[in-house]
């Protein structure tokens, strides 16, 4: 089996601001697939992050993919903005968009990007049925949006097998909050193919060791 099969994002949420290049530099160096690019607005999610700015200067020296997750309201008021930043994956949630949410697919993919669709841990999978066939991912929230270092929910992560029955083979099932060693193994059991984790692996005194561990 191909080691490479999961896509390992790790969240620069957890990193130093004050050294993002250092840090992104030492996940890329440790194998990272994507750099995941966490934005808050403070409406959506009771927290403020960053923002268009940060992946612009990133672009500059990510050598991987940027995955941005958009946790703000109005995604479509901005994706033009982290399209022209450089970022390849946007991902929004379900809850800010809801009959929007076609239209906003769309938008993101008229850039030519990856699209994400999020949903939060009590907003239930079969909301995302009609868009399994128009999107190249989905990002099963394990925790509720907003922070990092939150404890993994598990009952978020049995949505993965009801969304990997219902859409084509090419989608990539990510899953974010709460990931580990222990929690990777769940998902991945579960059909997940993607995972996200920020305090696990910035936390970690060798960080190839915490990437490697969850693949
Ligand atoms: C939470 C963010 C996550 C966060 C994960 O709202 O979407 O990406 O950084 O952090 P950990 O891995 O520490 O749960
Ligand atoms: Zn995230």
């Amino acid at each position: 089996m191909n080691e490479n099969k999961v896509i390992i994002s790790p969240s620069i949420l957890s990193a130093d601001f004050t050294e993002l290049g250092r840090d992104v530099k030492a996940v890329e160096d440790a194998g990272a697939d994507w750099i995941h690019v966490d934005v808050m607005d403070g409406h959506f999610v009771p927290n403020i992050s960053i923002g268009v700015p940060v992946v612009k200067s990133l672009k500059k020296t990510a050598r991987v993919p940027l995955d941005v997750h958009l946790m703000i309201e109005n995604p479509e008021k901005y994706v033009g903005a982290f399209a022209k930043a450089g970022a390849n994956i946007i991902t929004f949630h379900y809850e800010a968009t809801k009959e929007n949410t076609e239209s906003v697919i769309s938008l993101i993919r008229s850039f030519n990007l990856k699209v994400g669709v999020s949903i939060k841990p009590k907003t239930n999978q079969d909301v995302l049925i009609p868009y399994l066939d128009k999107i190249d991912m989905v990002l099963v929230m394990t925790v509720e949006p907003g922070f990092g270092g939150q404890e993994f929910m598990g009952y978020c992560a049995q949505k993965i097998p009801y969304i990997r029955a219902k859409a084509p083979e090419s989608l990539i099932v990510q899953v974010d909050g709460g990931i580990n060693e222990k929690t990777a193994n769940i998902c991945k059991s579960l059909g997940a193919n993607s995972l996200v984790a920020g305090s696990y692996i910035y936390g970690s005194d060798d960080i190839k060791s915490a990437i490697d561990s969850l693949r």
